[in-house]
Protein backbone atom coordinates (compact mmCIF):
# COMPACT_ATOMS: atom_id res chain seq x y z
CA UNK A 1 0.00 0.00 0.00
CA UNK A 2 1.62 3.99 -1.03
CA UNK A 3 0.55 6.70 0.61
CA UNK A 4 0.03 10.48 -0.04
CA UNK A 5 2.52 12.45 2.07
CA UNK A 6 2.73 16.21 2.98
CA UNK A 7 5.27 17.75 4.34
CA UNK A 8 4.37 21.09 6.30
CA UNK A 9 7.31 23.42 6.17
CA UNK A 10 9.39 21.88 3.28
CA UNK A 11 12.14 24.42 2.47
CA UNK A 12 12.47 24.37 6.62
CA UNK A 13 15.92 22.70 7.76
CA UNK A 14 13.84 20.32 9.25
CA UNK A 15 11.47 19.45 6.84
CA UNK A 16 14.25 19.51 3.98
CA UNK A 17 15.69 16.29 5.93
CA UNK A 18 12.39 15.15 6.46
CA UNK A 19 12.26 15.08 2.46
CA UNK A 20 15.49 13.30 2.72
CA UNK A 21 14.97 10.78 4.86
CA UNK A 22 11.65 9.75 3.03
CA UNK A 23 13.42 9.15 0.21
CA UNK A 24 16.43 7.39 1.90
CA UNK A 25 14.57 4.79 3.91
CA UNK A 26 11.99 4.07 0.42
CA UNK A 27 9.10 4.92 2.47
CA UNK A 28 5.98 3.81 0.31
CA UNK A 29 4.84 7.41 -1.38
CA UNK A 30 2.03 7.34 -3.56
CA UNK A 31 1.65 11.87 -4.18
CA UNK A 32 4.43 13.78 -1.91
CA UNK A 33 3.01 17.06 -0.92
CA UNK A 34 5.79 19.67 -0.14
CA UNK A 35 4.05 23.18 1.72
CA UNK A 36 5.10 26.01 2.64
CA UNK A 37 4.38 29.87 3.18
CA UNK A 38 3.48 31.94 0.63
CA UNK A 39 6.75 32.73 0.33
CA UNK A 40 7.93 29.13 -1.26
CA UNK A 41 5.20 28.67 -2.91
CA UNK A 42 6.12 27.48 -6.39
CA UNK A 43 9.23 26.69 -5.76
CA UNK A 44 10.81 23.39 -7.42
CA UNK A 45 12.46 20.72 -5.33
CA UNK A 46 13.46 17.27 -6.27
CA UNK A 47 12.00 13.91 -4.87
CA UNK A 48 12.54 10.66 -5.92
CA UNK A 49 14.14 11.83 -8.84
CA UNK A 50 10.75 13.73 -9.95
CA UNK A 51 10.35 17.70 -9.68
CA UNK A 52 7.47 18.66 -7.13
CA UNK A 53 5.88 22.33 -6.71
CA UNK A 54 6.07 23.39 -3.30
CA UNK A 55 2.58 24.28 -2.37
CA UNK A 56 1.09 27.03 -0.09
CA UNK A 57 -0.01 25.69 3.10
CA UNK A 58 -2.70 28.21 3.62
CA UNK A 59 -5.06 27.22 0.52
CA UNK A 60 -4.06 23.39 1.17
CA UNK A 61 -6.59 20.92 1.09
CA UNK A 62 -5.39 18.00 3.55
CA UNK A 63 -8.43 15.48 2.64
CA UNK A 64 -5.96 14.31 -0.23
CA UNK A 65 -3.39 13.15 1.83
CA UNK A 66 -2.99 9.98 4.70
CA UNK A 67 0.06 11.52 6.40
CA UNK A 68 1.23 14.89 7.19
CA UNK A 69 4.94 15.72 9.09
CA UNK A 70 4.37 18.97 10.32
CA UNK A 71 7.78 21.39 11.30
CA UNK A 72 7.04 25.16 10.44
CA UNK A 73 6.95 26.31 14.06
CA UNK A 74 3.98 25.77 17.10
CA UNK A 75 1.87 28.37 15.75
CA UNK A 76 1.41 26.96 11.81
CA UNK A 77 0.85 23.80 13.71
CA UNK A 78 -1.81 25.19 16.03
CA UNK A 79 -4.05 26.66 13.12
CA UNK A 80 -3.53 23.95 10.42
CA UNK A 81 -2.59 20.65 12.42
CA UNK A 82 -6.10 20.65 13.64
CA UNK A 83 -7.60 21.02 10.10
CA UNK A 84 -5.43 18.38 8.52
CA UNK A 85 -6.66 15.97 11.50
CA UNK A 86 -9.84 16.97 11.06
CA UNK A 87 -9.92 15.61 7.30
CA UNK A 88 -8.72 12.30 9.01
CA UNK A 89 -5.00 12.68 7.80
CA UNK A 90 -2.67 11.65 10.49
CA UNK A 91 -0.31 14.47 11.19
CA UNK A 92 3.01 14.02 13.20
CA UNK A 93 3.42 17.27 14.90
CA UNK A 94 7.33 18.15 15.30
CA UNK A 95 6.33 21.21 17.44
CA UNK A 96 5.76 21.32 21.23
CA UNK A 97 2.16 22.81 20.70
CA UNK A 98 0.12 19.18 21.08
CA UNK A 99 2.82 17.74 23.11
CA UNK A 100 1.29 17.78 26.63
CA UNK A 101 -2.08 17.48 25.48
CA UNK A 102 -2.72 14.04 27.64
CA UNK A 103 -4.99 11.98 24.17
CA UNK A 104 -1.90 12.77 22.07
CA UNK A 105 0.58 10.02 21.91
CA UNK A 106 4.28 11.46 22.40
CA UNK A 107 6.83 8.79 20.83
CA UNK A 108 10.20 7.70 20.56
CA UNK A 109 9.38 4.59 18.58
CA UNK A 110 12.25 2.89 20.43
CA UNK A 111 10.49 3.43 23.62
CA UNK A 112 6.98 3.46 23.75
CA UNK A 113 5.92 2.46 20.40
CA UNK A 114 2.45 1.13 21.51
CA UNK A 115 1.04 4.49 22.08
CA UNK A 116 1.10 4.87 18.19
CA UNK A 117 -2.09 2.73 18.14
CA UNK A 118 -4.13 5.54 19.71
CA UNK A 119 -3.34 7.82 16.82
CA UNK A 120 -7.24 7.78 16.28
CA UNK A 121 -8.24 10.11 19.52
CA UNK A 122 -6.92 12.64 18.02
CA UNK A 123 -5.04 11.99 14.89
CA UNK A 124 -2.23 13.85 15.94
CA UNK A 125 0.68 11.98 17.34
CA UNK A 126 3.58 14.10 18.78
CA UNK A 127 7.25 14.12 17.94
CA UNK A 128 9.02 14.98 21.18
CA UNK A 129 11.68 18.20 21.84
CA UNK A 130 14.95 16.48 19.87
CA UNK A 131 17.07 16.50 23.37
CA UNK A 132 14.16 14.48 25.61
CA UNK A 133 14.72 12.17 22.36
CA UNK A 134 18.19 11.72 22.26
CA UNK A 135 18.11 11.26 26.36
CA UNK A 136 15.68 8.84 26.28
CA UNK A 137 16.80 6.23 23.68
CA UNK A 138 19.60 5.91 25.92
CA UNK A 139 17.89 5.95 29.42
CA UNK A 140 14.84 3.53 28.63
CA UNK A 141 17.09 0.57 28.53
CA UNK A 142 18.45 1.39 31.86
CA UNK A 143 14.94 2.15 33.12
CA UNK A 144 13.40 -0.60 32.48
CA UNK A 145 16.66 -2.54 34.25
CA UNK A 146 17.58 -0.94 37.07
CA UNK A 147 14.49 2.39 37.63
CA UNK A 148 15.80 5.61 37.23
CA UNK A 149 14.50 7.79 39.54
CA UNK A 150 16.28 10.71 38.97
CA UNK A 151 17.72 12.48 36.05
CA UNK A 152 20.12 15.79 35.82
CA UNK A 153 21.43 16.57 32.86
CA UNK A 154 23.34 19.25 31.04
CA UNK A 155 22.47 20.09 27.59
CA UNK A 156 25.09 21.38 24.97
CA UNK A 157 22.86 21.79 21.79
CA UNK A 158 23.82 23.15 18.59
CA UNK A 159 22.73 26.18 16.29
CA UNK A 160 20.29 24.19 14.14
CA UNK A 161 17.57 23.24 16.75
CA UNK A 162 16.35 27.19 16.24
CA UNK A 163 16.02 26.41 12.37
CA UNK A 164 17.66 27.96 9.13
CA UNK A 165 17.95 31.06 11.16
CA UNK A 166 20.13 29.69 13.85
CA UNK A 167 22.02 28.00 11.06
CA UNK A 168 23.00 31.42 9.05
CA UNK A 169 23.18 33.57 12.34
CA UNK A 170 26.66 31.26 13.42
CA UNK A 171 28.30 31.70 10.10
CA UNK A 172 27.58 35.29 9.44
CA UNK A 173 28.89 36.12 13.11
CA UNK A 174 31.73 34.05 12.91
CA UNK A 175 32.84 35.65 9.47
CA UNK A 176 31.85 39.38 11.07
CA UNK A 177 34.41 38.34 14.11
CA UNK A 178 36.96 37.06 12.09
CA UNK A 179 36.54 39.87 10.02
CA UNK A 180 36.10 42.73 12.49
CA UNK A 181 32.98 43.60 11.56
CA UNK A 182 30.00 44.29 13.76
CA UNK A 183 27.70 41.82 14.63
CA UNK A 184 23.86 41.24 14.08
CA UNK A 185 22.20 39.66 17.08
CA UNK A 186 18.23 37.94 15.77
CA UNK A 187 18.14 34.38 16.32
CA UNK A 188 19.43 34.12 19.79
CA UNK A 189 19.37 36.31 22.58
CA UNK A 190 23.30 37.19 23.05
CA UNK A 191 26.23 36.70 20.52
CA UNK A 192 26.69 32.50 19.89
CA UNK A 193 29.48 32.54 17.91
CA UNK A 194 32.62 31.65 19.93
CA UNK A 195 30.46 32.02 22.97
CA UNK A 196 27.72 29.75 25.07
CA UNK A 197 24.29 31.10 26.48
CA UNK A 198 22.47 29.32 28.82
CA UNK A 199 19.29 29.68 27.41
CA UNK A 200 17.04 27.87 25.18
CA UNK A 201 13.42 29.05 24.24
CA UNK A 202 11.68 31.47 27.04
CA UNK A 203 12.13 31.58 30.85
CA UNK A 204 8.80 30.38 33.32
CA UNK A 205 7.78 31.85 36.58
CA UNK A 206 10.03 29.00 38.13
CA UNK A 207 12.72 29.94 36.53
CA UNK A 208 13.65 27.14 33.93
CA UNK A 209 13.85 27.88 30.92
CA UNK A 210 10.75 26.07 28.53
CA UNK A 211 13.33 23.94 26.52
CA UNK A 212 14.07 22.70 30.10
CA UNK A 213 10.51 21.87 31.71
CA UNK A 214 10.46 20.14 28.05
CA UNK A 215 12.46 17.47 29.58
CA UNK A 216 10.47 17.20 32.52
CA UNK A 217 6.92 17.03 30.81
CA UNK A 218 8.21 14.54 28.30
CA UNK A 219 10.62 12.41 29.98
CA UNK A 220 7.63 12.10 32.43
CA UNK A 221 4.81 11.08 29.72
CA UNK A 222 6.87 9.16 27.36
CA UNK A 223 8.36 6.56 29.91
CA UNK A 224 5.03 6.83 31.59
CA UNK A 225 5.95 7.36 35.41
CA UNK A 226 5.19 10.70 36.66
CA UNK A 227 7.19 10.41 39.97
CA UNK A 228 10.97 10.48 37.50
CA UNK A 229 12.52 13.46 38.77
CA UNK A 230 14.28 15.38 35.93
CA UNK A 231 16.50 18.40 36.94
CA UNK A 232 17.87 19.80 33.38
CA UNK A 233 20.22 22.78 32.29
CA UNK A 234 19.62 23.58 28.84
CA UNK A 235 22.80 25.38 26.96
CA UNK A 236 23.11 26.91 23.01
CA UNK A 237 26.47 26.00 22.23
CA UNK A 238 28.41 27.38 18.88
CA UNK A 239 27.93 24.25 16.46
CA UNK A 240 25.64 23.43 13.53
CA UNK A 241 24.40 20.11 13.67
CA UNK A 242 24.07 17.81 16.89
CA UNK A 243 23.31 17.85 20.41
CA UNK A 244 25.39 16.58 23.10
CA UNK A 245 24.19 15.73 26.65
CA UNK A 246 25.65 15.37 30.57
CA UNK A 247 23.72 12.99 31.70
CA UNK A 248 23.73 11.66 35.83
CA UNK A 249 21.12 9.22 36.61
CA UNK A 250 19.87 7.71 40.05
CA UNK A 251 18.95 4.32 39.48
CA UNK A 252 16.78 2.64 42.43
CA UNK A 253 18.88 -0.94 42.40
CA UNK A 254 22.29 -0.47 41.52
CA UNK A 255 23.96 -0.87 38.45
CA UNK A 256 27.43 -0.85 37.07
CA UNK A 257 29.04 0.92 34.30
CA UNK A 258 29.86 -2.27 33.00
CA UNK A 259 26.15 -3.27 33.07
CA UNK A 260 25.27 0.01 31.25
CA UNK A 261 27.56 -0.22 28.58
CA UNK A 262 26.35 -4.10 28.09
CA UNK A 263 22.76 -2.34 27.51
CA UNK A 264 23.96 0.24 25.15
CA UNK A 265 25.40 -1.92 22.79
CA UNK A 266 22.96 -4.45 22.91
CA UNK A 267 19.68 -1.44 22.87
CA UNK A 268 18.23 -0.33 19.31
CA UNK A 269 19.69 2.98 17.46
CA UNK A 270 22.41 3.82 19.69
CA UNK A 271 26.47 2.99 19.20
CA UNK A 272 28.66 2.56 21.87
CA UNK A 273 31.46 4.94 22.10
CA UNK A 274 33.22 4.26 24.50
CA UNK A 275 37.23 3.46 24.85
CA UNK A 276 38.70 6.21 26.88
CA UNK A 277 42.28 4.83 26.36
CA UNK A 278 41.82 5.30 22.65
CA UNK A 279 40.17 8.91 23.34
CA UNK A 280 37.07 7.10 21.75
CA UNK A 281 33.63 8.87 22.69
CA UNK A 282 30.94 10.96 20.72
CA UNK A 283 31.11 14.16 19.43
CA UNK A 284 28.48 16.24 17.71
CA UNK A 285 30.56 17.24 14.84
CA UNK A 286 32.68 14.91 14.39
CA UNK A 287 30.38 11.96 15.11
CA UNK A 288 26.77 12.44 15.40
CA UNK A 289 26.21 15.20 12.25
CA UNK A 290 24.45 13.81 9.17
CA UNK A 291 24.03 10.21 10.74
CA UNK A 292 21.05 8.19 12.91
CA UNK A 293 22.60 7.17 15.76
CA UNK A 294 22.55 7.92 19.80
CA UNK A 295 26.08 7.68 20.26
CA UNK A 296 26.72 6.76 24.08
CA UNK A 297 30.07 7.33 26.07
CA UNK A 298 31.94 8.66 28.94
CA UNK A 299 30.19 5.91 30.87
CA UNK A 300 31.60 5.87 34.44
CA UNK A 301 29.70 5.04 38.18
CA UNK A 302 29.10 8.27 39.92
CA UNK A 303 31.90 8.88 42.60
CA UNK A 304 29.84 10.80 44.79
CA UNK A 305 26.59 8.65 44.76
CA UNK A 306 26.38 4.47 45.58
CA UNK A 307 23.46 4.47 42.84
CA UNK A 308 24.30 6.91 40.24
CA UNK A 309 25.94 6.67 36.63
CA UNK A 310 27.33 9.29 34.37
CA UNK A 311 27.07 9.32 31.01
CA UNK A 312 27.41 11.40 27.52
CA UNK A 313 25.12 11.21 24.79
CA UNK A 314 25.15 12.74 21.36
CA UNK A 315 22.95 12.62 18.26
CA UNK A 316 21.89 14.55 15.47
CA UNK A 317 19.33 17.11 16.41
CA UNK A 318 18.00 17.48 12.97
CA UNK A 319 17.73 13.68 11.73
CA UNK A 320 17.04 11.42 15.35
CA UNK A 321 16.05 14.66 17.13
CA UNK A 322 13.32 15.99 14.71
CA UNK A 323 13.29 14.29 11.20
CA UNK A 324 14.00 11.23 11.20
CA UNK A 325 11.85 10.05 14.34
CA UNK A 326 9.11 11.22 12.63
CA UNK A 327 9.83 9.39 9.88
CA UNK A 328 10.14 6.55 12.31
CA UNK A 329 7.04 7.20 13.89
CA UNK A 330 5.19 7.25 10.25
CA UNK A 331 6.76 3.74 9.38
CA UNK A 332 5.56 2.29 12.40
CA UNK A 333 1.92 4.39 11.88
CA UNK A 334 1.51 2.49 8.39
CA UNK A 335 2.12 -1.09 9.94
CA UNK A 336 -1.14 -0.20 11.60
CA UNK A 337 -2.92 1.63 8.74
CA UNK A 338 -1.78 -1.02 6.07
CA UNK A 339 -3.65 -3.25 8.24
CA UNK A 340 -6.99 -0.88 8.27
P1 LIG B 1 9.04 29.39 4.15
O1 LIG B 1 10.36 28.98 3.61
O2 LIG B 1 8.01 29.55 3.07
O3 LIG B 1 9.11 30.56 5.08
P2 LIG B 1 13.07 26.76 9.81
O4 LIG B 1 12.61 25.94 11.00
O5 LIG B 1 14.31 26.23 9.20
O6 LIG B 1 13.13 28.22 10.15
O7 LIG B 1 11.91 26.60 8.70
C1 LIG B 1 10.57 26.95 8.95
C2 LIG B 1 9.67 26.32 7.88
O8 LIG B 1 8.32 26.64 8.21
C3 LIG B 1 9.93 26.82 6.50
O9 LIG B 1 9.68 25.77 5.58
C4 LIG B 1 8.87 27.91 6.35
O10 LIG B 1 8.47 28.14 5.02
C5 LIG B 1 7.72 27.27 7.09
N1 LIG B 1 6.76 28.27 7.53
C6 LIG B 1 6.95 29.29 8.41
N2 LIG B 1 5.82 30.00 8.57
C7 LIG B 1 4.88 29.42 7.80
C8 LIG B 1 3.49 29.68 7.52
N3 LIG B 1 2.84 30.69 8.09
N4 LIG B 1 2.85 28.84 6.66
C9 LIG B 1 3.49 27.83 6.08
N5 LIG B 1 4.79 27.52 6.29
C10 LIG B 1 5.48 28.31 7.13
Amino acid sequence: KKYNVAVVGATGAVGKTMLEILEERHFPIANIYPLASARSAGEKIDFNKKQVTIKNLADFDFSQVDIALFSAGGEVSAQYAPIAASKKCVVIDNTSYFRNEEDVPLVVPEVNPEAIKDYKSTYIIANPNCSTIQMLVALAPIHRKAGIERINVATYQSVSGAGNKGIDELSEQTKSILNFQPLKISAFSHQIAFNVIPQIDQFQDNGYTREEMKMVWETQKILGDRSIMVNPTCVRVPVFYGHSEAVHIETRDKITAEQVKQLMSESAGIELMDEPSASAYPSPAVHSAGNDAVYVGRIREDISYDKGINMWIVSDNIRKGAALNSVQIAEKLIKILDKE
